[in-house]
């Protein structure tokens, strides 16, 4: 099929402008619920670092390097305590570690995960926020984004664990993924597997690997193009999708305030990608999510996404059969050997979500043989983003989820 650049983009903008037409004729009035302080909005422009203070915890920055040179920022909340058990939390596509605290204490994971005695690290990949810098490339060029969620499980998480193992001394690490931040941790295990001993348990939280039934209308979308790169790269005019700035946040602040009537319309947008659940979304932090996220990726990990779903199943990157053959040594990119994960493994999937959806997680479990258990959350509504995001995110899946972990604590202190 020929597809010009024009044709693409006209697709894209018809398809824009129905979202905001069903916007308009089903969710013009939204309820206005609670009072918004300045307090909560202030959270918008605040750094991860400063939110967890601002909410009296501690927090640490940590600089880690890459085997291929980039710096990665990596945010700690560190336990008063000796001996406190270490967690790994890595967050998912187009965010960052803010996603883990935005909820504030008692709601984010972060921090019922440090009120529970835990050593809180949370990764940021490649190329988010917090994370765009390299020895010698600089972020305006090409050459920096030449990556997708491979490198990032391939180079950024083995630093990021290996740097955690080195400061606290512990044998191993509990892990924690959300989509994917659970799809770097395939890639890693499965080629190094080394790293198999490291990790003491892993939970993951909208585990994404095979994505043949996704619903995501914008995965799906990309998908037919993924074959074209130039074009699509071309298309979304740089290396880099959706920066996070101070644009991006003064557009979500004014869009998303609770009496503005165009809060639905944002939400609808941020929810295109992932699934939709108003009776989990707390409006009130809307603005505060649109601060923070999209916190910035590379192009290619969203085209590396969009091979997947075409391909329906999960394998490296495609560069096409010419480069393939050179990087690969065959035509085809190779299939991530999912044989290799031997660390225990716990999915929690929900029926609503459009990324991670049932079916996909069942084959997945049926293919990683380090599987102990895979839980679905008890809510028909609950979708991708609710995973860290619901209201009753506590009572749905966290308290399941430190139950679980609370097993293999000994494993991960001194
Ligand atoms: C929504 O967020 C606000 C601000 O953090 C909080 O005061 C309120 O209790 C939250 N509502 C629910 C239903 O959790
Ligand atoms: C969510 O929590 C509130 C109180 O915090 C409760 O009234 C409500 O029933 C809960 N909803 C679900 C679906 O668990
Ligand atoms: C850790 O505790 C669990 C029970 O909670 C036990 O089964 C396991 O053997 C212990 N492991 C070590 C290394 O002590």
């Amino acid at each position: 099929m020929f597809c010009s650049p024009k044709i693409v983009f006209s697709l894209a903008l018809v398809y824009f402008c129905e979202i905001i037409h069903a916007v308009e004729y089903n969710e013009l009035y939204s309820p206005h619920s609670e009072y918004t302080s300045n307090d909560i909005l202030e959270d918008a422009r605040l750094d991860t670092f400063s939110l967890i203070r601002k909410y009296g915890y501690n927090c640490e920055i940590h600089r880690v390097y890459t085997e291929d040179k980039y710096i990665l920022e990596m945010h700690r909340i560190p336990s008063s305590k000796e001996n406190a058990p270490v967690v790994f939390l890595q967050h998912g596509l187009l965010s960052s570690s803010a996603e883990w605290v935005l909820m504030t204490p008692g709601r984010g994971l972060a921090y019922i995960l440090a009120d529970a005695g835990y050593d809180v690290w949370m990764g940021n990949a490649r190329g988010n926020t917090y994370s765009r810098r390299h020895t010698s490339l600089k972020p305006t060029s090409s050459a920096f984004w030449k990556f997708s969620w491979h490198e990032i499980g391939y180079y950024d998480l083995p630093a990021m664990i290996d740097y955690v193992l080195k400061e606290t001394k512990v044998p191993k690490i509990q892990y924690i993924g959300f989509s994917q931040g659970t799809t770097v941790f395939w890639v890693l295990m499965s080629t190094r597997p080394e790293y198999n001993e490291k990790v003491a348990a892993m939970q993951a939280l909208a585990p994404v690997a095979y994505i043949g039934n996704i619903k995501s209308p914008l995965i799906k979308a990309i998908a037919p193009f993924t074959n074209s790169l130039e074009i699509i790269l071309k298309i979304l005019g740089t290396n880099e999708i959706l920066p996070n700035g101070k644009i991006n946040e003064l557009a979500g602040q004014k869009l998303c305030l609770e009496e503005a009537i165009t809060q639905s319309i944002c939400t609808n947008i941020l929810f295109l990608i992932c699934g939709f659940n108003a009776d989990q979304l707390n409006t009130t932090m809307l603005p505060v999510v649109m601060g923070h996220t999209p916190a910035g990726a590379s192009t290619r990990q969203l085209i590396h996404f969009g091979q997947l779903y075409k391909s329906n199943k999960f394998v490296q990157f495609d560069h096409g059969w010419l480069t393939n053959k050179r990087i690969y040594g065959t035509f085809k990119p190779p299939a991530y050997n999912l044989e290799a994960i031997k660390s225990p493994v716990f999915l929690h999937y929900a029926d609503n979500d459009w990324l991670s959806t049932p079916k996909d997680v069942k084959k997945l479990a049926a293919k990683i043989t380090s599987v102990v258990g895979t839980f679905r959350v008890p809510l028909a509504k609950f979708n991708h983003l609710d995973f860290v995001f619901a209201i009753n995110a506590t009572e749905l899946i966290y308290d399941r989820v430190l139950n679980i972990m609370s097993q293999f604590k000994n494993q991960t202190s001194n």
